[in-house]
């Protein structure tokens, strides 16, 4: 019987995979050179990690989350965003009270969200962020801006939009929601159910919504800007200060209010465009939370974050998919000839993987050389080693530059530096 993949999940070739590692390498040095250490929490969580948090007025909680009871009858979701979780771990851990703060994070991991499956948008995702915990200071909000800017440029993604705006603090944002109330009150009646929930939940999550009907009415509500406190205007202008001194491009975007509940104060995406105005959403995305760590029972202590949306990454590297090829590549292939004894190629196998360091394989059967070549070809081997009665005899090893044809014989315990020096020279030749 054939199973297929869940929707909205995708399996992960070693084409693809090298993509993602490759990816992640990169964010993890321009993490190094942030200062952010690498930390990992659990896939599962309690559900109200998140009804308490992202909110229960946003679509993640209402309508995206992986629900489940476990066996002890607790109720769990599968994680559908990292910050409430990397939060909860800096609160159970009181690493305020350990460590110097701000506590500087990134992680990485699967993502699970009930959402329809499209270009750019899966059920399973890969996340890979940062969060700095514990300073409330525009320069801390200005910096995890600038890394997401420097790291995408690490990726090569030069021609990134990233738009920035301010929901302000407390006051500002009390004061402005009680306007779109009063904005909206007029319009519900032709708006989406959504927004008339929204109306009563948060009035903010109206200007997520994505109707296009009730976009027409969106754009000309009123604007935070309008209604910020001096403290919350003065420190979105030091962060915008710091970008323009550090030459990080950025555009204002009033209408950004981004979709989780804990923001406060600057919220910021980066976008990219492809040659034809095709876009698969944020490649990325974050803010500052103020309430967070103490709405999860710690301190009175802010943070500001962001994720990347690596699959998005890979994609906009990578383009389309070429079709996945499965031969993993094997540097060294060893090859048994004649009549040896196949244990005695075995143990010579074991003890050169061992030594050697380098990727080296080899098929457990005795099968004509043509096609153990052959073999070798498919996983796209650079030198063969053989191995026969006489290398066993003798304590040597043949070897073949599947390039040059060239081929040598050497002694068994030269085997490591002959292997080396082979290795420097073909990377030498790329
Ligand atoms: P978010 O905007 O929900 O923010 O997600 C961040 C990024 O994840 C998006 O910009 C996008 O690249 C990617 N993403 C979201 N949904 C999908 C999907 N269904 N398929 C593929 N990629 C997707 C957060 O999750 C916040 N926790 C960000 C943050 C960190 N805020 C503060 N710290």
């Amino acid at each position: 019987m054939k199973i297929n993949v869940v929707k909205g999940t995708r399996d992960l070739g070693p084409k693809e995979q090298a993509r993602y590692t490759s990816v992640i390498e990169k964010l993890l040095s321009v993490s190094y050179f942030y200062s952010y250490t690498h930390i990992e929490t659990p896939i599962i969580e309690h559900a109200n990690l998140y009804s308490r948090t992202v909110g229960d007025a946003s679509d993640i909680v209402r309508k995206e989350m992986y629900t489940f009871k476990d066996k002890g009858n607790r109720l769990l979701v599968l994680r559908p965003e990292f910050t409430a979780s990397i939060v909860r771990m800096f609160v159970n851990n009181k690493i305020h009270a350990q460590m110097d703060l701000p506590f500087k994070a990134c992680y990485y991991g699967p993502i699970f969200r009930y959402e329809r499956p499209q270009a750019g948008r899966y059920r399973q995702f890969y996340q890979f962020g940062v969060e700095a915990i514990g300073v409330d200071s525009p320069y801390v909000d200005a910096e995890v801006v600038s890394y997401g800017y420097f790291a995408l440029q690490t990726l090569g993604i030069d021609d990134v939009i990233l738009k920035i705006n301010t929901l302000g603090d407390h006051k500002s944002r009390n004061e402005y929601k009680k306007v779109l109330k009063t904005f909206f009150a007029s319009h519900i009646h032709n708006m989406c159910h959504d927004c008339n929930e929204r109306l009563k939940t948060n009035p903010l999550r109206i200007l997520d919504c994505k109707v296009p009907k009730d976009q027409l009415i969106i754009k000309d509500a009123p604007k935070i800007h309008e209604y910020l406190s001096k403290e919350s205007q003065e420190r979105f202008n030091k962060v915008t200060e710091l970008l323009d001194r550090t030459n990080i491009p950025f555009e204002i975007d009033q209408t950004l209010v981004r979709g989780l509940d804990y923001y406060s104060e600057v919220v910021f995406e980066y976008h990219h465009f492809d040659d034809n105005g095709e876009t698969l959403g944020a490649l990325g995305a974050g803010g500052h939370y103020s309430d967070l760590v103490k709405e999860l029972g710690g301190p009175d202590l802010p943070g500001i974050g962001l994720s990347f949306g690596v699959d998005r990454l890979v994609q906009v590297i990578h383009g389309d998919k070429d079709k996945e090829d499965y031969n993993p590549y094997t540097l060294f292939y060893l090859i048994p000839v004649g009549d040896v004894n196949l244990e005695d190629v075995y143990e010579v196998l074991t003890s050169l993987r061992h030594e050697g360091g380098f990727s080296l394989d080899m098929f457990n059967e005795k099968r004509p050389l043509k096609t153990l070549i052959r073999k070798a070809e498919k996983r796209n081997a650079k030198y063969l080693i053989f191995v026969g009665e006489e290398e066993i005899k003798n304590n040597t090893l043949t070897i073949k530059n599947m390039e040059t044809q060239e081929q040598m014989v050497i002694n068994r315990e030269d085997y490591k530096q002959v292997i080396r020096s082979l290795f420097f020279s073909s990377l030498r030749d790329q």
